[in-house]
């Protein structure tokens, strides 16, 4: 049995005095969480706050991209040991809107997940397709692209090593969430296309749905078999919202 993982992705949003308070809205009610593994992630320079505000707390944290390179000449960029520096357990990589506004491509993806699982931080691997692609009859074609990226550079058993995040672009920041069939048959799908290389690994990787997943459709969502949880943007910014979604996860 999988154990649930819900993660906010709290994109660029809040200043310290919000991620103050959020945190502890969501610290004073997590309590009533059991199974439920929460974690959130944040813009770089908030990872002070969260280290000194969840030291202690069962909730994990992360950041919401790393270089692919060590370190170096790369202006603006942050290096997966200083995330570690900074106590972070989780990274998203290949979200759309860097693939989108940042340019990311499968190969540059591919390298970050290595970075991440070669410090030991657990990589949250964004796939999806775009309503285009979608109507084009693409989806399966798209997020088996950009899983295959990744398998192709660091093998299979590096999947167990992440978490996946299936998210139809269509579905992020619009409301229109995708239905739990949807949802279910894309999360079988790239559950069946690792299970072709690795059954045990296929039976280990954790598949979160992202995309408009909120308090009223988490649990139609997550009851279902392939979807391990939730990658959650926009309700990650309440904590009454985000705890709701985690109580589904229970
Ligand atoms: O990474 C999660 C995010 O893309 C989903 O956003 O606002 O649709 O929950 P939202």
């Amino acid at each position: 049995m999988r154990q649930p993982l819900v993660a906010g992705n709290w994109k660029m949003n809040g200043s310290k005095a919000f991620v103050a308070e959020l945190l502890m809205g969501i610290k004073a009610s997590s309590g009533g969480i059991q199974a439920t593994e929460l974690a959130v992630c944040a813009p770089f320079p908030y990872l002070y706050l969260l280290e000194e505000l969840l030291a202690g707390t069962p909730i994990r944290y992360g950041a919401q991209d790393v270089a692919f390179e060590n370190d170096g000449a790369f202006t603006g960029q942050v290096s997966v040991k200083m995330l570690k520096d900074f106590g972070c357990h989780y990274v998203i990589i290949g979200h759309s809107e860097r693939r989108q506004f940042n340019a990311e491509t499968d190969a540059m993806i591919a390298r970050k997940y290595a970075q991440a699982i070669a410090n030991e931080l657990t990589p949250i691997l964004c796939v999806g397709e775009s309503l285009t692609e979608r109507q084009q009859g693409q989806t399966e074609a798209i997020v088996a692209r950009h899983l295959d990226a990744v398998i192709e550079l660091n093998g299979v058993d590096a999947l167990a090593k992440g978490v996946i995040a299936y998210e139809p672009v269509w579905a992020i920041g619009t409301g229109l969430t995708a239905t739990p069939e949807q949802a279910q048959e894309v999360h079988a799908f790239l559950r069946t296309r690792i299970a072709a290389h690795s059954q045990p690994v296929a039976s280990q990787v954790r598949i979160l749905y992202g995309g408009s997943m909120k308090s009223n459709n988490a649990l139609e969502l997550i009851m279902q078999p392939d979807i391990d949880g939730g990658l959650i943007g926009g309700a990650s910014l309440k904590a009454d919202e985000f705890l709701a979604i985690c109580q589904a996860g229970d």
